[in-house]
């Protein structure tokens, strides 16, 4: 009996937990870890939360606060959770799979001071119970589907600092009395990209609001910007971008002496442009697309020496644009585009941090230029350039966003969402990153390429969030007046394994709740991080040093085994190879066809041809085999004795090309070997006969295509691989051939793409080798063809790598456009080039020029970088080009965002997306299509020299 009651005392005393937590908060937490999938594993594992369970903290048995931010829960939020009425933070942001709606019972949260929930998939109202939160001071309910009004009770919440609304659906008007006029301690409204309807109560703003930012652009608003907004007397930032404001701006805000950034674009505000004379610190101001009336450069034009940021574009502005302007000492850009503007004037002081002027589109008929000025000055569409193309051409300079640089691990390729790790830059391991976009919604600055201006933002997070040096790379930086400025931002963990929950727990919540303060010219951010599947937590190994001795030895014996089969693979290829060479012997009728002796062709795997073979496998050269024609000649579709299937080019007779031509082609084709490039099977040259056999590619040209004479929609994710895929191709010729090789005819009746539509650059008959000269260009007599052809080898006659890379250029605008490079004597460059306008967020300006078949039908994700880059393939001087290899990295990374944000609206799920598996996103969409359907299309440009001698 005592044994029994010592055992009972025992047993008590191992079971301190459950009566630890209360145990009503144990239920909910349990019914709630029952509602989720991927709760952390802590929480099964032990029975008392408060001592155990990741993100959740206790005071007194109860639950009070709640962190699992970035967790990749997935649910919804089960009423149980608003049982745990101690709680004072709750944190469930970033977790995309979390949704459902908020219940009326969250007011029972009566303690909370802090509530996350962004980055989910809320719906439904925001519940007017959010009222009862009084001691609330941070709110961020931003990037949900929430719908409905924002509820008039907000402004009982008065002791409310934070306010991000952001991104959601919301409609109706901003409630006042009751309503955030109330809010006199809060300093953030951030309403930006909701539906939210106007007019704006003039009592929503008074001089008793704390409000530092106010920040409404991308809504619905109407009627007059309130007067009232001049009165808060400690604004920052105002921004109220495409909207549809209209009336004058109220003089009031120009006198407001914190303000910072100011930002009215694209409303329909009248009257006289505002006059800011007074509004000293403002360092970013954006009025451009309203009604203003026609007037001359204000006068802050020439006093406001705070700026580093003016855009004005088509705000009927005159006259001289004063000089003083460009000498403002921070002064980064510049854009009056769509103006009237007749003359500039940039003499004298120009600012050293001036970047880029943009006047396109104006009617400068004089211009004075300090010619020390090295940076972009662009000029198309006015007077000034028909006189001085020089000017209006050679000042266009790209602008390559800033990246963190990664020392020796920038040049280490990991799978599909690792990267090396520079934190221990001696190895660069492989790792998984936590990463995640920052959104800037209001960055006082707009200069992308200054290291000066992030390095600050690298150094600051790696310190505040307790990191090691070098753990945070910043990448893909992009901002565009009217967008907010967007960043990736990936943290690499000290050791090569992960980060555990904790640490994700940890530094999510401080990206969340703003502990992490961004340097002040960067403004408010969100962070919206991107799924991670933490590491176990423990940070050691599980495994037993036996289990770790005994894999390795396996690895290792299987390391050797695969080194052995591949040494006895490449010696049996070898011999093959050899064998194949002896039998068919390329130089036995080398020079059959007569005078045209030159020397025997350099071969590497292209087979030789008797006629006899061809003619047989062709039935003759019949009609039904016949899949092409031209000037000259015919291609055939035949399959060979080995039962390959061949397009067979037979030159007639009158178009037969030299032997160094022919041979050139052979000798080419025969040493590149790339998947993005046709193969050349091999060749006949005999009987006075010339024939090319290719490997049979089943899709036609990418012109047909564009055209709509394929069967295949050319939606705009295949055209990003389509581009990606013959930039590949063209940079294996740059840069890996040996010696590298430039096309020279580079065009889309040059691009075929197979049945997986892949894209295969075609055509090496006007292909030089690089190696033909010293400097790395070659002088030639120009060959091309119109429309593709670089102006500056037209000109000098140098021919470099950087001619191919124009013409790809030319190629991507194609796929813009569907266009001919060409077309009732418009040139596609200019026409672009004119057409751009930045503040369209959808198109660039470029809506009536893009294809309708993909501009009509989903989200064209990384557009406005294509056309970017687009462009600077096409700029006029060779040295401002990108390489081929730059091309593809940044079409790379078009196409990864492109993933992204398909990933984000929910359209595929991670796993789909094969974020977990590194596998390629793309791999499985498309379509496969039976190459008997395809054999209509017409070959006669495919495998020809088309090209022409410009005049
Ligand atoms: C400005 O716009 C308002 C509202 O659209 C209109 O009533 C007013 O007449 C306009 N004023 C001027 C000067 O065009």
């Amino acid at each position: 009996m005592q044994q029994l009651l010592l055992l009972f005392l025992l047993l008590v005393g191992l079971r301190p937990s459950s009566s630890q937590t209360n145990s009503q908060d144990v239920a909910a937490l349990q019914a709630l870890m029952k509602n989720w999938r991927n709760e952390p594993q802590s929480w099964t594992g032990s029975t008392d939360p408060c001592t155990s369970w990741d993100g959740i903290s206790c005071s007194s048995g109860r639950v009070t606060e709640m962190r699992l931010p970035s967790m990749n829960l997935h649910g919804t939020l089960s009423n149980t959770i608003y049982q745990l009425s101690a709680l004072t933070y709750l944190d469930l942001s970033n977790n995309p799979n979390l949704g459902g709606t908020l219940s009326p019972d969250i007011g029972n949260l009566k303690q909370l001071t802090i509530l996350i929930l962004l980055g989910c998939s809320f719906t439904g109202n925001i519940p007017k119970e959010i009222g009862n939160l009084t001691k609330l001071t941070f709110l961020a309910l931003n990037s949900n589907k929430f719908t409905g009004g924002i509820p008039p009770t907000l402004g009982l919440v008065s002791n409310l600092i934070w306010l991000d609304l952001s991104a959601n659906q919301l409609s109706g008007e901003i409630p006042v009395s009751p309503g955030l006029n109330q809010l006199l301690s809060t300093k953030h409204f951030h309403f930006s990209e909701n539906q939210l309807t106007g007019p704006m109560s003039e009592s929503l703003f008074n001089a008793n609001m704390s409000l530092i930012h106010v920040i409404f652009d991308r809504n619905k608003f109407t009627g007059p910007i309130p007067k009232s907004l001049g009165l808060v007397p400690n604004l920052t930032i105002i921004q109220l971008d495409q909207n549809q404001f209209s009336g004058p701006v109220p003089n009031s805000i120009g006198n407001l002496r914190n303000l910072m950034e100011l930002n009215l674009a694209s409303n329909l505000l009248n009257g006289t442009v505002p006059d800011l004379t007074n509004a000293t610190q403002l360092n970013y101001v954006d009025l451009s697309n309203n009604n203003f009336a026609s007037s001359p450069a204000p006068g802050w034009f020439s006093t406001l020496t705070s700026l580093n940021t003016l855009f004005m574009d088509n705000d009927g502005l005159t006259g001289t644009i004063p000089s003083a302007l460009f000498s403002f000492p921070q002064l980064q850009q510049v854009s009056l585009a769509k103006n009237a503007f007749n003359t500039l004037n940039m003499r004298g002081n120009i600012s050293s941090l001036l970047r880029v002027v943009n006047l396109t589109n104006n009617h400068i008929i004089e211009e004075n230029v300090d010619p020390s000025y090295n940076n972009s000055l662009i000029l198309t569409g006015n007077p000034v350039c028909l006189d001085n193309i020089n000017l209006c051409t050679l000042k266009q300079k790209q602008q390559v966003p800033y990246a963190t640089s990664l020392g020796p691990c920038g040049a280490i390729s990991c799978p599909t969402d690792q990267s090396a790790n520079p934190v221990t830059s001696q190895n660069c391991l492989c790792t998984n990153p936590f990463q995640g976009l920052m959104i800037f919604r209001a960055p006082a600055f707009s200069d992308m390429t200054n290291a000066a201006t992030f390095q600050p933002l690298e150094s600051t997070l790696a310190q505040n969030l307790s990191l090691a040096p070098r753990s945070v790379a910043l990448s893909n930086v992009e901002f565009s007046p009217g967008a907010p400025l967007t960043l990736t931002v990936k943290i690499f963990p000290v050791s090569g394994t992960g980060f555990d929950r904790s640490d994700i727990i940890r530094i999510s919540s401080a990206l969340v709740n703003q502990t992490y303060n961004a340097p002040r010219t960067f403004g408010p951010y969100s962070f919206i991080a991107s799924t991670y599947f933490p590491s176990p937590s423990g940070k050691k190994s599980s495994m037993s040093t036996g289990a770790i001795i005994g894999i390795s030895v396996a690895c290792f014996v299987l390391i050797v085994a695969l080194v052995l089969v591949a040494i006895y693979a490449l010696r049996q290829k070898r011999i093959a190879k050899e064998a194949v060479e002896q039998t068919t012997n390329p130089f036995a009728s080398w020079g059959a066809g007569g005078k045209d002796n030159g020397d025997v062709p350099q071969l590497k795997g292209a087979r030789y041809f008797s006629f006899e073979e061809l003619k047989k496998c062709t039935n003759n050269f019949s009609g039904i085999h016949e899949i092409g024609s031209g000037g000259y000649g015919k291609v055939y579709k035949g399959t060979l004795a080995n039962g390959q299937i061949a397009a067979i080019k037979r030159a007639q007779q009158g178009s037969m090309q030299g032997t160094a031509e022919f041979k050139n082609e052979i000798e080419l084709l025969s040493r590149v070997h790339h998947k993005n490039l046709v193969s050349l099977v091999g060749f006949c040259y005999e009987q006075g006969e010339q024939m090319l056999v290719y490997e049979y590619i089943p899709n036609g040209t990418l012109r047909e295509n564009l055209m709509g004479k394929g069967e295949m929609h050319l939606d705009w994710k295949k055209r990003l691989r389509i581009a990606v895929g013959s930039a590949k191709g063209l940079a294996y010729l740059h840069e890996l051939a040996d010696p590298p090789i430039i096309h020279r005819d580079i065009k889309s009746t040059n691009i075929l793409l197979d049945e997986s539509l892949n894209a295969k650059v075609a055509d090496f008959g006007l292909s030089k080798l690089v190696s033909d000269t010293q400097k790395g260009h070659v002088s030639t007599q120009v060959k091309g063809t119109l429309g593709y052809l670089d102006p500056e080898y037209y000109m000098t006659q140098q021919l470099s790598e950087k001619s191919d890379v124009y013409s790809f250029g030319v190629v991507m605008l194609e796929l813009i456009t569907a266009r001919q490079p060409i077309e009732k004597g418009r040139y596609i460059v200019r026409e672009i080039r004119t057409a751009i306008d930045q503040y369209d967020q959808e198109y660039y300006g470029l809506k009536a020029l893009t294809d309708p078949a993909i501009r009509d039908s989903a989200k064209l994700v990384g557009f406005r970088r294509f056309v970017q880059l687009a462009l600077e393939c096409v700029e006029e001087s060779a040295v401002d080009r990108p390489t081929m290899n730059d091309v593809v990295r940044e079409l790379e990374i078009i196409i990864q965002n492109e993933g992204a944000q398909l990933l984000q609206s929910g359209s595929v799920s991670a796993e789909q997306f094969g974020n977990a598996k590194g596998r390629d996103p793309y791999a499985e969409h498309l379509p496969m299509k039976d190459e008997s359907s395809s054999s209509t299309f017409d070959y006669s440009s495919v495998y020809s020299y088309s090209a022409v001698e410009p005049k």
